[in-house]
């Protein structure tokens, strides 16, 4: 069945900021002289040595071959995963000897995660999975709540779905709830690790025109791995690993035309 999927640029896709956020005018993520191996008897060196630095407004890709250390990257860059040298920060912010509490509020209120399998809880309707952020940050009451879902849901096309289960739901379905989780505290930041990597060619389609919505009309940054070479040419940015290492880091002067 077919849906219209793309939000409209002047609709609130996110609503009326729920938190008051200042403006971010600097780096919203950076990485410097970022190395991670996994210890071992053979030690695994899945990131080498990365710099990078992520503004506002940005539409990146992340590229490489299987085992280049894309996820790994995007782990070490949105706090889900430490570094054994260099050091990533947030909004300016050193990360490396924040608390497990403190890298818990930058995470919940800086960075929205979307991944390959759209990791929502099966137990729960697609509105308590998008309210299960906000009911982590603390800061809306429950109808506040309620409220925020409903109105991203809806602004991802998903108004009809509200009450179901993910299993209720198509691949492409779920991975726009997925968004919309991401979504919920409003964080400048959208990490997606493989977003449209289990879906069709239409559903991806769909998903990939809802994250560029994200940059275009809505000022967010989105870091999006992905396999999908021509969807990588349609992003602003693209940066390629290989073997743990960036070994190219270009903006597509075309692709905001
Ligand atoms: N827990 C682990 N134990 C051992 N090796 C690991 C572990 N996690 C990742 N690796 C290895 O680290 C390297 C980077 O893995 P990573 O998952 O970041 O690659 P990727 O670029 O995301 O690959 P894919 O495109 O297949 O998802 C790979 O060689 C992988 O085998
Ligand atoms: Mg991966």
């Amino acid at each position: 069945m077919s849906e219209a999927v793309a939000p409209q640029s002047e609709a609130p896709l996110i609503g009326a900021p729920l938190i008051e956020a200042p403006l971010i005018e600097g780096p919203l993520i950076e990485a410097h002289k970022v190395t991670r191996i996994l210890p071992g008897i053979v030690p695994t060196t899945l990131v080498h040595d990365v710099d990078l630095v992520v503004g506002a407004n940005e539409f990146v890709a992340i590229t490489g071959p299987s085992g280049s250390g894309k996820s790994s990257l995007l782990y070490l860059l949105g706090l889900l995963d430490m570094p054994t040298s260099g050091e990533v920060l947030i909004e300016g912010k050193a990360t490396a000897h924040m608390t497990e509490e403190e890298r818990a509020l930058a995470r919940l209120t800086m960075l929205g995660f979307v991944f390959q399998f759209h990791f929502l809880l099966p137990e729960l309707t697609v509105r308590d999975n998008v309210m299960l952020p906000m009911r982590a940050l603390g800061r809306l009451s429950r109808n506040e709540m309620r409220a925020r879902s409903e109105t991203l849901l809806s602004s991802l096309g998903l108004a009809d779905h509200m009450g179901k289960r993910p299993d209720q739901l198509s691949g492409g379905q779920r991975q726009r709830v997925a968004v919309a989780r991401a979504l919920a505290n409003e964080p400048p930041v959208i990490l997606a690790d493989e977003p449209t990597g289990s879906l069709d060619s239409k559903a991806s389609e769909q998903v990939f025109e809802v994250l560029q919505d994200l940059v275009r009309g809505h000022g967010k940054t989105v870091v999006a791995v992905t396999h999908d070479l021509a969807m990588a040419e349609r992003m602003d940015r693209q940066i390629e690993l290989l073997d743990g290492r960036v070994v190219s880091d270009h903006k597509h002067a075309a692709a905001r035309i």
